[in-house]
This record gives structure tokens, C-alpha cells and sequence, in this order.
């Protein structure tokens, strides 16, 4: 009983404690398989658990059996169901599927991300190697390089994965042909260069036959690199670009189990720290001085202070706890850094984007963007290009569909502590999530912060806007009416409107058709123009309140999003959301602007109910049915809640 995998059994038997150990000091590998589907994908996984004894002969005999007999495109399918139940684990995203295997060797664990080929599988690629240390692009010698490999290669470099493997795959059908090898290895070098990466490990090899996969392959005497299985040992991965770098921790959450303790805990993306060391918090800028590290969480929980899980120093990649000598400023979302080379603080950047939702990207809208443990809130510009995966050709774009990847300008609603992702995967890797249906819809890459960003600052105002509101004796707030055209929205605001200034209250209402003959003018009524539409009159609105008005708004505002946008764009409290509820049949037929008619005949194109969606608020302040009530009816109603019960007296 030699066989390792009966060794490894013996020693869990004997003493699972020297087994643990020795299996939790081993490093880890997460790598990328990739390339197209017929090129031995599942052949090469099926060779590379089966050398690791994680399978077993007669499994890999099957396997290839099923691919010889079937296609490797079946045998895929056939080597995904035999692996899952055996020793892989296959973890699922909600929408997003990548499986993941894994092996162990003597030397290292490693995790496996299987990515599918196709374009439509972009995503899936990029899910997979977002935590992927090196990529295993294959290649079909048959074949040489593919529109494939080109897409994988570049998908692999624009996710930051350091190390690729060119597995020159099948070479036995090609009879070990050195020449067609270097040959396919020059056309890649000179691809890969072209998209700027730095170099590549290239091997021949055959999964089918095991040539290079464990020990070096007698029918390639020509080649003495690595062996597949020796490189992925060997590559030089423990984040050694990271620990090296400086130091950089974003803050997962603070510990204050008593009031003795309080610790800032998260994982160490960059550099080392050591107690004594200065750090710095970010953005706030506050610096202290490290006092502890402590390992476990749990250690200021029980009150230990004998810190029996403290630590000389930490590096990347560890989790730990940071006390500091002072008592500063410092919560979730904040970036622990060394203080003399901190990261940067900004609010505008050009990023990468891949595109990972079945709804394209609506330049304008607000997006949840998360960032290391930071959350805020963004706004994505019209794309400057996407980049044809294929052809590496950039293009105009005006969205972003599903798997496209493209170049565009983002903003956030507030500072975020970044680094280039060049630079830093954690700091300057994001992604994208709807705020309505909590969807991921992208991940990104920043790539620099806006040079306007760090040159706008904002200017304190000694009269500020409570100053303006206590002299006209006032809360400002926004009255904001959305629905269908011809709800009754004008006609109930400026009824309101009267009321309020007849009670001595300063106003102003903004009208949708009045807007739009002037700051609005340039634009339409297309999903993206009326976001761009509501977006002004709301910074317009914000502006009013700051000077103490209260303003009244009458615009369509049929997306939800933007509606939600505006209510967060405002203190708290200041929002109203009035719902000027009439049915489209009523709307219609009532027709006042002749709109409906024009819409139903065609002549009017993105018409609201018609050919372009009304989303209902779910829960408005206050909701109008304006076929039971009287627009004067409602009026007083209005002007009865918001000034009667809701308003604060100043
Ligand atoms: S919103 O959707 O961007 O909020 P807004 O309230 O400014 O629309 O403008 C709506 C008014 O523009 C309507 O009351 C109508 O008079 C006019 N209008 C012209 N074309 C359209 C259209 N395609 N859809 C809706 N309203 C339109």
C-alpha cells in the first residue's frame, strides 16, 4: 500500500492532527481552465485528479471512453456529473455557474475553476477568474491559436491573473511535431504580447496520453520545461506581489465586545504590519498606531488580554484583528493603510466593465457598487467603447449587453478608498448591483480616478441651508408627483401650490413641460434621456431645498430607480412621493395634450403606457385616485398632511 492516497488514509487514521497540519501548511493554487470545447478540457481535468489519486483508473477510463465515443463535448457534460460525485465541490452562484474542483497533492491544494468556452459563457469565465491565481489556456495543436484562445487570453489579463500556461493540448495527433509547436507558441507570443502580456509558460502536452501532465514525456525529447503538474506545484503564487506591497486592510467590521477592547478586523490585501507600525484611516485621513494584532476575533470577546492569539506581524492574506493606541474614527467600509503611502480617495474613475446581466447597463441609473467592504452608490456613463472580445477591436457603444466588455466612466455618491486594479485586485476591483432587483450585473476594473474629480472640491457656505430655511420660516422639502401623462399631475401640483403660498410658504413648482424648453431641451424621451431628465430636476429640487423652498415636481419619473434616486439624493424626511394614481384607460381617455391618440396611431414613438413602461410606486407617501377624489380634493389633502402632520414647525 504505497499509493498516497492509502498513505493519506493511514496518517487521518493514525493521526489526524499531523494529517490536518500538514494538509493546512500546504499553499494553494486556484487556476482557470479554458479554451474551446473539443480541445481536451475535461480529458486534461480527468488526468490531472486522476495523477492526484483523486480518481480512480477505471473513472478515467470511462471518461475517455465517453469521449471518444461521444465527443468531447458529451464527455464534458459526463466528466461534470462523475466528478461531482466523487470528490469535487461545485459551488453555484445565484445565476452564475462555475464549477469548481478540487485536488490535493503532496505538494499543494489546488481549486480548479472549469470555465465553459463559448462567448455567451463570458461571465461565467470572469466569475471564475476573479480569485484565479493562473490561467491553463488550452490549445488543440490540430488547430493553433483560435478566436478562443484570443478571448480567454484577454479575459484572463484584463482580471489581473499573473501566470498563464500555454497547453499546447493533443500532441499526439499531431506526432509530437516540434516545429508545428513552436510555430503555434511564436503565433501566441505574438498575440499575447500585443495585448500586453508580460510572458507565458508554454508546454507541450496530451491529457489523452499523459505526455507532460506528471513527468516529462519521452516522445518530446525536445522539451525541457516544466511538466504540467510540476508547474502548477511549483509557480510562485503565495501573493508574494502582495505581501511585498504596502500595507492596505479594509475594515470588515469592528469588534467592541466590552469597553476594553475595540478591534478593527479584516483580511490584509497588501504589505505587512507589525505593532508600532503607523497607519493611517481612509478617507477620513485620521492616523494612529498599531498596538496588537490579534488572530481570533474571539479573543476580545472573552476579555483575554494576555493575547495569547497575538502576532509579531501579519501579512496578505490574513485575517486578523488591529488594535490601535487611539480612540479614532474607523467603521466598516474604511481602508486601514500605511500611513505614509496611503491609497487614494476619489469619486470619479474610468473603469472596466463586463457585463453580467440579461438587462444591458442604463448609463445614468444608480447601481450599488461594492469595493473591498465598501458600498455606495454609482452612476455609470454611456460607454467610451466595448471591446470586441474576438477582434480585440474597440468599438461605440451606446450600453452594455450581456458579456460585453467596455470602457466607461463611473461616479459615486461618495469618496471610496482605491487603488488601480493593476495595482490592487481587492482595491480596485468591483462589481455592480441592482438596486432594484439585487442582481450582480457587472464586475469592474478601476483604472484611474478623474483628474476633475481630485481638482472639484466642495466649498463650505457660512450661510448654510438651515440658515435659509429659518428665515423663511420653513422645513424645505420635495413634493414630488409621478404618473401616467395626463394624470392630473400639473394640475393637483399647481393647486398645491396655490394652497401653500396662500398659507404664506415659499415655492416653486418645476413642471415637466416647462422643464423641457429649457434646461431639459436637448432631451427625448428615451430610457436613457429621461434619466438624465430626472437626474437634473433632482439636483435642480436639491439645490431649491437647500435655499429653503419647498418644490413641488410634476414629471412622469416612471422608472422607480430614479424616483428611489431622488429620495436618496435628500435628507431624510424631505421627500414626498405623491402618486397621482389614474388609470392608462382614464389617462387616455382623457387625452387632454392629444398625445394618446398620436401614440396609439404610431406617430408618437416611446410613449408612456403605450410603448415605453410606467412603474408604479410600491409605496408612496401619499396616493391620489383621481377617480374618486376631485384634483381640489386632493389638494387639501395634500397640503393638510404635509403641513398639518408631517412638517416639523421651524
Ligand atoms: S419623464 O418621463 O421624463 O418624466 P416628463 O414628465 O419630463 O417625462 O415629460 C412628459 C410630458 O412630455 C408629457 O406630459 C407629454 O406632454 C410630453 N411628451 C412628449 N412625448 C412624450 C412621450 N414619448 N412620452 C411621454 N410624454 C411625452
Amino acid at each position: 500500500m504505497t499509493d498516497p492516497i492509502y498513505q493519506t488514509e493511514a496518517l487521518i487514521a493514525e493521526d489526524i492532527e499531523a494529517y490536518l497540519d500538514l494538509h493546512q501548511h500546504k499553499s494553494m493554487l486556484r487556476f482557470i481552465t479554458c479554451g474551446s470545447v473539443d480541445d481536451g478540457k475535461s480529458t486534461l481535468i480527468g488526468r490531472l485528479l486522476y495523477d492526484s489519486k483523486m480518481i480512480f483508473e477505471d473513472q478515467l477510463a470511462a471518461l475517455e471512453n465517453d469521449s471518444k465515443k461521444v465527443g468531447t463535448q458529451g464527455g464534458e457534460i459526463d466528466f461534470a456529473l462523475l466528478v461531482d460525485g466523487l470528490a469535487a465541490e461545485r459551488e453555484q452562484g445565484i445565476t452564475i455557474d462555475v464549477a469548481y474542483r478540487f485536488f490535493s497533492t503532496e505538494k499543494r491544494k489546488f481549486i480548479v475553476a472549469d470555465c465553459p468556452g463559448h462567448e455567451q459563457y463570458t461571465r461565467n469565465m470572469v466569475t471564475g477568474a476573479s480569485t484565479a491565481d493562473l490561467a491553463v489556456i488550452l490549445i488543440d495543436a490540430r488547430k493553433g491559436v483560435l478566436t478562443q484562445t484570443r478571448r480567454h487570453s484577454y479575459l484572463a489579463h484584463l482580471i489581473g491573473i499573473r501566470h498563464i500556461v500555454l497547453a499546447v493540448n493533443k500532441m499526439d495527433l499531431i506526432g509530437y511535431d516540434q516545429a508545428r509547436y513552436d510555430a503555434i507558441v511564436a503565433d501566441y507570443s505574438a498575440f499575447a504580447a500585443s495585448i500586453g502580456i508580460a510572458g507565458f509558460t508554454a508546454m507541450p502536452i496530451s491529457g489523452f496520453k499523459g505526455d507532460n501532465i506528471t513527468a516529462p514525456s519521452a516522445n518530446t525529447p525536445w522539451y525541457s520545461g516544466p511538466t504540467l503538474m510540476g508547474h502548477l506545484e511549483a509557480v510562485d503564487v503565495n501573493t508574494a506581489a502582495e505581501a511585498a506591497g504596502v500595507f492596505r486592510m479594509p475594515v470588515q467590521w469592528v469588534n467592541r465586545p466590552n469597553l476594553d477592547f475595540r478591534g478593527f478586523s479584516g483580511l490584509i490585501a497588501n504589505g505587512t504590519v507589525k505593532p508600532g507600525d503607523a497607519v493611517r484611516v481612509l478617507p477620513s485621513g485620521k492616523t494612529s498606531t498599531v498596538t496588537r494584532i490579534v488572530t481570533m476575533p474571539s479573543a476580545g470577546f472573552a476579555g483575554e488580554t494576555a493575547g495569547d492569539g497575538d502576532l509579531e506581524q501579519a501579512v496578505a492574506g490574513q485575517s486578523v484583528t488591529l488594535c490601535l493606541a487611539d480612540e479614532i474614527d474607523c467603521s466598516r467600509g474604511d481602508v486601514l493603510a500605511a500611513s505614509d503611502a496611503p491609497p487614494q480617495v476619489a469619486d470619479q474613475f474610468e473603469a472596466n466593465l463586463v457585463w453580467m446581466a440579461d438587462e444591458p447597463l442604463v448609463p445614468g441609473r444608480a447601481y450599488w457598487l461594492k469595493l473591498a467592504s465598501q458600498t455606495v452608490s454609482v452612476t455609470v456613463s454611456q460607454p467610451k467603447c466595448t471591446i470586441n472580445v474576438n477582434t480585440m477591436e474597440r468599438l461605440a457603444a451606446k450600453t452594455l449587453e450581456l458579456n460585453a466588455i467596455g470602457l466607461a466612466e463611473i461616479t459615486t455618491d461618495r469618496p471610496i478608498v482605491f487603488e488601480p486594479y493593476t495595482e490592487s485586485r481587492t482595491l480596485g476591483g468591483f462589481i455592480l448591483i441592482d438596486k432594484i432587483s439585487n442582481a450582480t450585473v457587472a464586475a469592474g476594473m478601476l483604472n484611474f480616478s478623474l483628474r476633475r474629480a481630485q481638482n472639484v472640491h466642495w466649498q463650505a457656505l457660512d450661510v448654510t441651508r438651515e440658515a435659509h430655511a429659518r428665515m423663511k420660516g420653513q422645513s424645505p422639502a420635495v413634493l414630488w408627483f409621478t404618473g401616467l401623462s395626463g394624470s392630473g399631475k400639473s394640475t393637483i401640483a399647481n393647486l398645491v401650490e396655490k394652497k401653500l403660498h396662500a398659507l404664506g410658504k415659499h415655492t416653486f413648482l418645476l413642471d415637466g413641460d416647462n422643464v423641457r424648453h429649457g434646461l431639459n431641451k436637448d432631451l427625448g424621451f428615451t430610457e436613457a434621456d429621461r434619466i438624465e431628465n430626472i437626474r437634473r430636476v433632482a439636483e435642480v429640487a436639491k439645490l431649491m431645498t437647500d435655499a429653503g423652498l419647498i418644490v413641488l415636481t410634476a414629471f412622469i419619473s416612471p422608472f422607480r430607480a430614479e424616483r428611489d434616486m431622488v429620495r436618496a439624493l435628500l435628507p431624510e424626511g424631505e421627500f414626498f412621493e405623491i402618486f397621482v394614481d389614474t388609470p392608462l384607460e382614464e389617462a387616455e381617455r382623457r387625452d387632454v395634450k392629444g398625445l394618446y391618440k398620436k401614440a396609439r396611431s404610431g406617430a408618437l414613438k416611446n410613449f408612456t403606457g403605450i410603448d415605453s413602461p410606467y412603474e408604479a410606486p410600491e409605496e408612496p407617501e401619499i396616493r391620489v385616485d383621481t377617480m374618486g377624489e376631485s384634483p381640489e380634493e386632493a389638494a387639501e389633502r395634500i397640503v393638510a398632511l404635509i403641513i398639518g402632520d408631517w412638517m416639523p414647525v421651524i
